[in-house]
């Protein structure tokens, strides 16, 4: 199977995106083309749009796809921002039956920090890092050395003295949904990255996300001991790392 070029696609909360990727450098190869994520979001409707844009692109290669939950060989065992039917679905085979295309599917952050780690803000990064990736939902991806422990869920923390998790409290959507502004944002982001900091210490911490793009206008009220960067390939490292995950783990098929 030819694994240089590979479709990425990011399903997320609002929006499936995607794009013809080089697995080699990262580069899409195409104009990247976004469709609302169809309400319901369900598995059925979900695979219906990933065909669409495998048409749109004539695409007849492998797809790798992240997605918004905790994902394993494919199987899905939770969903937050997209229908509770995903619980238990094997997103890979649905895919792969759906297009007739070999299809990938990992946790929506940890392709992202994939294509950071590997390509991106972290390229070459030796130590502890962490790629959070701040857009309807709140994602984490953490890596030592280079390497990624799969399927963190920092977003889903509950927050010390509330009851609400931390992606209710500081995500993108909370923002537009609450009307903060960047001051108000940026220090509900610091607090939560604080916490992340006190509890794991990373050097590095990447902004991922839709939230990547916005870092210069809220980091005047973020102060942590760590590093931070926005991706390298903004909020595209979705669909990148979905591509190089696939790359690598459809190599023995
Ligand atoms: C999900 C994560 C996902 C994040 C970003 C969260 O609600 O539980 O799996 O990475 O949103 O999309």
């Amino acid at each position: 199977m030819k694994l240089k070029e590979i479709l990425g696609i990011d399903i997320g909360g609002s929006g499936i995106k995607g794009a013809p990727i080089s697995t080699k450098n990262g580069k899409l190869l195409d104009k990247r083309h976004r469709i609302p994520t169809p309400q319901p979001s369900t598995p059925e409707n979900v695979a219906n749009t990933i065909n669409e844009l495998v048409k749109l692109f004539r695409w007849k290669g492998a797809i790798g796809c992240g997605f918004p939950a905790v994902v394993q060989n494919g199987m899905v065992f939770s969903a937050s921002n997209v229908d509770k039917t995903w619980i238990n679905t094997d997103a890979g085979k649905l895919f792969s039956e759906t297009t007739k295309l070999p299809v990938w599917v990992l946790n929506d952050a940890d392709a992202a920090g994939i294509a950071e780690a590997k390509l991106g803000a972290g390229a070459g990064f030796k130590g502890a890092m962490m790629v959070i990736a701040i857009g309807t939902g709140i994602g984490s991806a953490m890596f030592i050395n280079g390497k990624l422990y799969p399927n963190t869920e920092l977003g889903h923390m509950n927050m010390k003295e509330d009851n609400i998790d931390w992606e209710t409290y500081t995500s993108d959507s909370t923002r537009k949904r609450e009307m903060l502004d960047m001051e108000g944002w940026g220090k509900r982001l610091n607090e939560y990255l604080n916490y992340i900091e006190f509890l794991f210490s990373p050097e590095l911490i990447i902004i991922g996300g839709g939230a990547s793009k916005k870092l210069d206008k809220f980091k005047p009220y973020i102060n942590l001991q760590a590093r931070v960067l926005p991706a390298h390939f903004l909020n595209d490292a979705g669909i990148i790392g979905a591509a190089m995950a696939a790359r690598i783990n459809l190599k023995e098929k």
